[in-house]
């Protein structure tokens, strides 16, 4: 890492009071959950198509609910890791803030963010498919696929599949903070799945400053004002370190 780009960042941070920060899976890989496209990526080993569709769930509910359920086993044994906490603190630093996460593990909300919305949802939640109730549920199921207590329709994890949009009430709180934000942190996301691929250039066309963390060069690298490649579990918190 270049230190002397990290202390002209850190100097960044302290003068910055609107600050919007984006997450992906990277985040959380240091907690154990693993990602989507690195290596040991979930898509790496399993088909997409066959586990994140609602074209999938409606062709066979039992296999999308038993990777789910081995998921929600998986993160329920994670912990949130330094990036969590170094994100809960910029909240608390900053008069306005918001994180937009696109991880569904809730860890953001575990290690304390409040100010948070779940793009991609999140993988507590159930939703019945036919009378669209939500329901946290945190508790393995007995009985796969489990069914809503009202209607008797199957439920289905209340997360965002491939092929379906974001809630209008999480974008249009995103866009408004990235359209807002003078400072733009991204972390541990590949920048390969829209719209979180097209935020740090919303927020640069907004002329916020972008700082992007990861351990590996991403698509936005060349676009960002300071990339670090390195893990966020490091780098966050030295960034918002007070020296
Ligand atoms: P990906 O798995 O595509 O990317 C994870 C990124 O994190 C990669 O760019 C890694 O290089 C980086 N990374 C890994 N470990 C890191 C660490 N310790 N510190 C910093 N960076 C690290 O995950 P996302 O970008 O979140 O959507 O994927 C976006 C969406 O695609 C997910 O929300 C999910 C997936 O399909 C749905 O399921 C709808
Ligand atoms: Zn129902």
């Amino acid at each position: 890492m270049d230190a002397l780009e990290l202390m002209q960042a850190r100097k960044v941070y302290r003068q910055k009071n609107r600050v919007c920060v984006l997450t992906g899976a990277g985040v959380s890989s240091e907690s154990g959950v693993p990602t989507f496209r690195g290596e040991d990526g979930l898509w790496r080993n399993y088909n997409p198509m066959e586990l994140a569709t609602f074209e999938a769930f409606k062709r066979d509910p039992l296999l999308v609910w038993e990777w789910y359920q081995w998921r929600r086993q998986l993160i329920r044994k994670c912990e949130p890791n330094p990036s969590h906490r170094a994100i809960f603190q910029m909240e608390n630093d900053k008069e306005h803030f918001l994180l937009i996460t696109q991880n569904v593990d809730g860890l953001h909300k575990r290690a304390g963010s409040s100010k948070v919305v779940e793009i991609h949802g999140n993988i507590w939640d159930v939703k019945c498919i036919t009378c669209d109730h939500v329901f946290t549920m945190d508790h393995d199921f007995e009985n796969l696929p489990p069914v809503c207590d009202d209607c008797g329709s199957f439920l289905r994890p209340n997360v965002v599949w491939f092929g379906e949009t974001i809630p209008r009430e999480s974008l249009e709180k995103s866009m408004d903070a990235l359209s807002s934000c003078d400072l733009l942190i991204v972390a541990g996301t590949s920048g390969y799945v829209q719209p979180a691929a097209s935020f740090a250039q919303i927020a640069l066309r907004n002329r916020a400053t972008v700082i992007e963390v990861n351990i590996e060069k991403t698509p936005n690298a060349a676009l960002v004002d300071h990339f670090f490649v390195g893990k966020s579990g490091e780098i966050l918190p030295s960034l918002i370190a007070e020296q």
